[in-house]
């Protein structure tokens, strides 16, 4: 089964809960996430492997490391996923982006794709799925079965707020992919927010509420 991680960085925890206060206006929202996607960035690179390279220093000659050359793949889910793309690509400027759109359809309720767009390599990339809510586990769930009908062989899911619920769907659709969070809340309502929440990511990232 998939491990779930919660970054309990105080920069994290601190910047999050302004990102959930009410009154945070969309401006200061979308700058909130942003520096929040740059340091789960930080953190959900931690394990990425390194090798030995040689190197000159002024001084003298040293053993340093760099990152051995793993390739990575950020893919957004549309529209709330976007809004933490830049925040990670400022740590990982290399990373390529994907993005899959997902509807929701009005007779089953269930997600579906309307548009996927992956870089060409895909089986070599490690890709980190990236959503600001983890709601009911439906789009998380459908995205990551989007990149595995497309050959991706690896797969991480980031959020900023997961519910028990939908950490518990992915993790029984997909019990090879992690799960990496700022915050594991309560519950999800009769409407499917999650509480406590912070509203509608989408909405309140974009000024359309
Ligand atoms: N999507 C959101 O944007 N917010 C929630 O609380 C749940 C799903």
């Amino acid at each position: 089964m998939g491990k779930v991680y919660v970054f309990d960085h105080p920069l994290i925890q601190h910047k999050l809960t302004y990102i959930r206060k009410n009154e945070t206006g969309t401006k200061e929202f979308r700058e909130l996430v942003d520096e929040v996607a740059t340091l789960m960035a930080f953190e959900i690179t931690r394990d990425l492997p390194l090798e030995d390279v040689t190197i000159q220093t002024p001084v003298s000659e040293s053993k340093s490391q760099v990152i051995a050359g793993k390739k990575l793949g950020i893919v957004p889910i549309l529209r709330a996923g976007l809004g933490m793309v830049d925040g990670m690509l400022s740590l990982i400027p290399a990373a390529k982006v994907g993005h899959v759109g997902l509807y929701r359809d009005p007779e089953t309720l269930k997600p579906v794709e309307y548009y996927v767009k992956l870089p060409s390599d895909v089986e070599e990339r490690e890709f980190i799925v990236i959503d600001p809510m983890l709601a009911t586990g439906g789009s998380a769930n459908e995205a990551i079965e989007s990149l595995k009908k497309r050959g991706v062989k690896q797969v991480r899911l980031m959020c900023l707020v997961g519910a028990p619920e939908g950490v518990e769907e992915v993790q029984k659709a997909h019990p090879d992919v992690d799960i990496y969070l700022a915050a594991l809340d309560e519950k999800l309502n009769e409407k499917g927010y999650i509480v406590p929440g912070l509203g509608d990511a989408g909405d309140r990232l974009f000024g359309t509420k």
